[in-house]
């Protein structure tokens, strides 16, 4: 039954969508079963994922709202083992027709409960807000991965959405847990980068992943060329940040690491093959 995982936070351009995008490939490529549902009206892990839908096609509103069978929608992306249930900008409206639903909260939910046994991990990349749509995931999560910015105002506001979190586990979904605190687009030249660290640490403790998103302008590239960052730059530092983090929630939930450390030194996973020619 795979583990689902909401990244959420209401500020926007934190690297939500940079995040999901990532950390689900890193897993998909260790060789997990690997799902990412777009709930953002913008579709950016949609097309960040090398992924175009027409206005014709089926997204994830149809899902929500006509009852369309998820397993209709969901396609297949270039990374193996890693399918997207897309997005598209009339998700939009959803949010408006969630309202009047019986068991509103638990729309995405159902959805989800429905194709778990086909996946290992199922990420959520959530809109920049707290409305229905974020608490339709969040309802749906066993985890939520939060996303910080190394900016200035990084940690106001999210005093809110822990506060969301809490509401959400105490009245709607009691296995809600944090996966973790993601200290993103750090950049080591600036002293308030390490002061916002600092600061995260100090606050949130434990709850904060060790592993830090450093700013990399190869990972900003990537969903440009609808790629994940590992497959546009297989071996660069912005890859290895997401094989950290990969490799520290695999170890978190008791799961094998696949070579994940081999990824982190830069060195292909798949396995070298013998060369016997020279022996007689
Ligand atoms: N580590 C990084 N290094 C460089 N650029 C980054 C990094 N992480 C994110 N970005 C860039 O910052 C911008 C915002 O990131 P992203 O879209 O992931 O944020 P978001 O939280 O999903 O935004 P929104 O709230 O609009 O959904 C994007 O242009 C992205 O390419
Ligand atoms: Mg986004």
């Amino acid at each position: 039954m795979g583990k689902v995982i909401a990244v959420a936070n209401q500020k926007g351009g934190v690297g939500k969508t940079t995040t999901t995008i990532n950390l689900a490939a890193s897993l998909a490529i260790l060789e997990y079963k690997v799902l990412v549902i777009d709930s953002d009206p913008q579709a950016n892990a949609t097309s960040g994922l090398g992924v175009r839908i027409s206005d014709k096609d089926s997204s994830l509103y149809d899902c929500l709202i006509n009852d369309v069978n998820a397993r209709e929608v969901i396609v297949a992306t270039d990374t193996p083992s890693l399918s997207l249930l897309p997005s598209h900008i009339g998700l939009a409206g959803a949010e408006i027709e969630l309202i009047s639903k019986i068991q509103r909260e638990f729309i995405l939910k159902k959805i989800i409960d429905a194709i778990k046994n086909d996946f290992d991990f199922i990420f959520i990349d959530c809109l920049p807000s707290l409305g229905l749509l974020t608490v339709n995931a969040l309802t749906a999560a066993d985890s939520v991965v939060v996303p910080v910015q190394c900016e200035y105002f990084a940690l106001e506001g999210l005093g809110k959405l822990m506060n969301t979190v809490r509401l959400v586990k105490g009245q709607l979904n009691p296995r809600l847990d944090i996966e973790g605190i993601l200290l993103s687009m750090y950049d080591s030249r600036l002293r308030l980068a390490k002061e916002v660290v600092e600061e995260a640490r100090k606050y949130f403790g434990e709850r904060v992943f060790q592993t830090i998103i450093h700013r990399n302008s190869r990972i900003s590239e990537a969903p440009g060329e609808g790629k994940p960052v590992a497959l546009y730059d297989a071996n660069g530092k912005g890859a290895i940040n997401f094989f950290n983090l990969a490799a520290e929630i695999l170890k978190k939930n008791n799961l094998p690491s696949n070579g994940a450390d081999r990824k982190i030194a830069g060195i292909s996973v798949e396995p070298e093959i013998e060369d016997n020619s020279a022996i007689e």
